[in-house]
């Protein structure tokens, strides 16, 4: 197979780094990469001499079996690829019902890494959470240089500093890494999530597990949250608005799968938080967590910062590279193997992830 990496417009990461193309090339495979794709994630073409052949994005477009881009490239570049070609890229159509119709009227096949089914053997392929590791541990660095305080207790000469107090909402893949990165700095850590699932996962990380009773779960819903009623949220918000006046920073990293994500900080609430607390809001993009969050700033109400960014991942963008790049070679030669297999329709990844031409029932 012939496997190019396309250069990203927008984003400073690229779909693989040298030493995963060096494994495609190992398996017999030719690797083009687009001049330039990963020199903004500190990946120069130099370093990718010996295992891919560099091509202009045209030719690359025109000349793959194979095109692997994070985000889905231009409507322009989509007309330059060949029908019989595959495009493995992330559609967020969980976010964007209308995601697919960029697709209409191409032949090629789209396969979108973003579908990749939470489940144990998909583990190795699965980009919404390394990038969701990324996202929690930088979540709490940022929030780091917005405190003007420090994290852990002190004892010194001049006095004692408390602990900084940390709220973590959501104990996903992201408030996980969120925690055991706060507790490493030294702060005070409590998280709260409506899957009673996690509560032994915060704890082992050292953090208190904060409890609302009554919160609707689903099994069928792949491990994911579900929406709650309307009495729940109101108990909850109120759970929410007792810890976070005691709080410190909190970081918000609450979803719920194709939907708006629910709402935990209202405005009463940072009106009533000390000066100098710090809110990063990671679901910013699906509306955020907290009433006053704008995706992509950072503002300031009534001395507490508020930072808005669901790719916080994308700025440690070596790692997550090099994660992104993993992820898509084990999904991959899984992949290959099942059409190499005739069993591409059989297999449950493989379904998940053809997002285009749908498959018929
Ligand atoms: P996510 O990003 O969709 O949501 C983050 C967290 O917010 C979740 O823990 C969710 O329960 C929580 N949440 C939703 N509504 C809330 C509310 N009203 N209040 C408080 N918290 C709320 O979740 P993520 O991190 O993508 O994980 C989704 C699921 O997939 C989890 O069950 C996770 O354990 C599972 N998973 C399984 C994997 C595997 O087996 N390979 C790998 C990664 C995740």
């Amino acid at each position: 197979m012939t496997i190019g990496i396309l250069g990203e417009a927008e984003l400073p990461i690229v779909s693989m780094v040298p030493d995963t193309a060096a494994r495609l090339k190992k398996a017999e495979h030719r690797v083009f990469i687009e001049e330039g794709a990963g020199l903004a994630a500190g990946f120069p073409d130099r370093l990718y001499a010996e295992v891919a052949t560099l091509k202009s994005r045209s030719a690359l477009l025109m000349e793959s079996d194979i095109i692997l881009s994070v985000q889905v490239p231009s409507l322009a570049d989509l007309a330059q690829i060949r029908p019989d070609a595959t495009l493995i890229t992330n559609t967020e159509i969980y976010a964007n019902s209308d995601a697919l119709k960029a697709f209409e009227g191409f032949s090629f096949t789209v396969l979108s890494m973003d579908e990749i089914p939470r489940t144990s053997l998909a583990q190795s392929m699965d980009v919404l959470s390394s990038m969701a590791s990324l996202s929690g541990y930088r979540a709490v660095l940022e929030a780091s240089t917005l405190f003007t305080r420090y994290f852990p207790m002190m004892i010194t000469a001049a006095g004692s500093i408390k602990p900084a107090k940390v709220l973590v909402l959501g104990a996903g893949v992201a408030g996980l890494q969120a925690i055991a990165t706060a507790k490493r700095l030294g702060a005070q850590v409590e998280a709260f999530d409506v899957r009673s699932a996690v509560k032994e996962e915060v704890q082992s990380l050292g953090a208190r597990f904060v409890e609302v009773p009554g919160a609707k779960e689903d099994g069928a819903a792949g491990g994911y949250a579900v929406e709650q009623s309307a009495d729940y949220l109101a108990r909850q918000k109120e759970e929410v608005q007792r810890r976070a006046v005691q709080s410190d920073i909190i970081i918000a990293t609450a979803q719920i799968r194709g939907k708006r994500a629910p709402l935990l900080i209202t405005e009463e609430t940072i009106q009533s938080m000390r000066p100098g607390s710090v809110v990063v809001d990671l679901a910013a993009s699906t509306g955020g967590n907290c009433a006053y969050t704008q995706d992509g700033k950072c503002i300031e109400v009534n001395g507490v910062h508020i930072l808005g960014n669901s790719r916080l991942a994308y700025s440690m963008r070596q790692d997550a590279s090099l994660l992104y790049g993993n992820n898509v070679y084990h999904f991959l030669t899984h992949y290959l193997k099942q059409a190499e297999q005739s069993s591409l329709m059989q297999d449950e990844i493989c379904r998940a992830v053809r997002v285009h031409p749908k498959i018929e029932p």
